[in-house]
């Protein structure tokens, strides 16, 4: 009987190894560890990924990016940043540690991205808009907006920028999951991060592009905004030992920036075999609709595999802990995003919060099959086959 793992970082670090060492080893011989010419040529190398003339500044995390890009638009107590309920929990946990409140729109049916309609429906019906600008029903200022790129497929940012345009709010898109991936705009095909204003990408290891440790990078077209968070991720220092404003320790180390510049070269060809594993996810499981939804692909036509970049292959389906259990019997690793929708988690239940059944029925239904490009197509086979087991039972 062949298992498979959800997931093995070991087989993307052994065609790399002796490279990485390397990298590693010029790293330590330099014993320069912190931000320094790694960092820079990292945030050079993602900026141009991106393109749309963004600048790119290293963090320590994802988590770090979000954070500092907050502080950076002022966000902090009393305030509201409206996000989706459907994400890894930072998405809201930086919001919240700022003081400010995470309001949680709900997500649309088919995508699991932040719906645009029902931003519309609480800007217009659970907010009013004044000289000063949205403040919800009671009171907060609403500050921005955080849609996230989940699990490699852009939200409908055209529609989320044109009506946060309407209510003068800020998006900082949570691009933790898609790297690459590309979205058809009204104005042509962009780069997940960089469709609007601020963006930030995580380099957590299991990420497509993944570092030895924590990482991460926040992203803006914006070069005053840029400028600032580099003071921010530095203690708020500028000039050396003078603080204007209260910043953090979120500087990128070195060692992960010379790894991911190892890495970044393979990310566009593993993105292609993880769109080649969906592919034929997605054809074998065609006939066991609709007991089974795989993940919708609303912008292959126009970008092709680029249009979503399969951080994740999440599939839906009324008996998830079912056949969750039937795949495990065999071997087959499957991890559920996200068993809790973050507007029903214990530490914010002091902000009622309004109902999301979207992202509660996805929470019940949602399960993630192996998907990395190291995978053999033979294991590929193997975890579709187990599938098709289970509904042909
Ligand atoms: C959607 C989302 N947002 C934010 C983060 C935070 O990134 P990090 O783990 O690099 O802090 C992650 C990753 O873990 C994520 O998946």
């Amino acid at each position: 009987m062949i298992s498979v793992p959800f997931f093995d970082l070991k087989r993307q670090f052994c065609s790399l190894r002796d490279e990485i060492l390397e990298e590693i080893a010029a790293v330590c011989d330099s014993q320069a560890f912190i931000l320094g010419p790694k960092v820079e040529m990292l945030e050079q190398s993602i900026a141009s990924l991106c393109g749309g003339g963004c600048h790119a500044v290293g963090m320590s995390s994802g988590t770090d990016a979000e954070l500092a890009l907050l502080m950076g638009f002022g966000i902090g107590p009393g305030d509201a940043v409206v996000t989706s309920p459907f994400s890894f929990f930072a998405t809201a946990g930086c919001i919240a540690r700022l003081g400010a409140k995470p309001v949680f729109v709900d997500i649309d049916h088919d995508s699991l991205n932040l719906s645009p309609a029902g931003l519309e429906e609480f800007f217009r019906s659970d907010c009013v808009f004044e000289e000063s600008g949205l403040r919800t029903k009671d009171g907060l200022p609403v500050k921005a907006v955080v849609p996230v790129h989940l699990f490699g497929l852009s939200c409908a940012m055209d529609e989320i920028q044109s009506l946060c345009a309407q209510f003068r709010l800020p998006v900082i898109e949570d691009a933790a999951q898609a790297i690459g991936a590309e979205y058809p705009s009204k104005d042509g095909l962009k780069r997940a991060g960089a469709i609007g204003e601020c963006g930030f990408f995580s380099f957590y290891p299991t990420k497509n592009l993944g570092a030895f440790g924590d990482a991460g990078m926040a992203l803006t077209k914006d070069a005053v905004i840029a400028a600032h968070l580099r003071v921010i991720r530095n203690h708020g220092m500028e000039p050396k030992y003078q603080h204007d404003v209260v910043g953090g320790n979120f500087r990128l180390d070195a060692l992960q920036a010379a790894i991911l510049l190892k890495k970044l070269p393979r990310l566009g060809a593993w993105s292609l075999r993880r769109w080649q594993i969906a592919q034929y996810y997605r054809r074998e499981f065609r006939e066991l609709e609709p007991m089974l939804r795989t993940p919708v692909e609303p912008f292959a036509k126009a970008a092709g595999e680029r249009g979503h970049t399969y951080h994740q292959f999440v599939i839906r389906t009324d008996e998830r802990d079912e056949l969750r259990e039937h795949l495990r019997l065999f071997g087959i690793g499957t991890e559920i995003y996200y068993p809790v929708p973050l507007h029903r988690q214990n530490c914010f239940a002091e902000m009622p919060a309004k109902p999301c059944p979207e992202a509660e029925l996805s929470a019940r239904q949602v399960l993630a099959l192996p998907i990395f490009p190291e995978l053999t197509d033979g294991e590929v086979e193997v975890v579709a086959a187990r599938v098709s087991s289970f509904f042909k039972k």
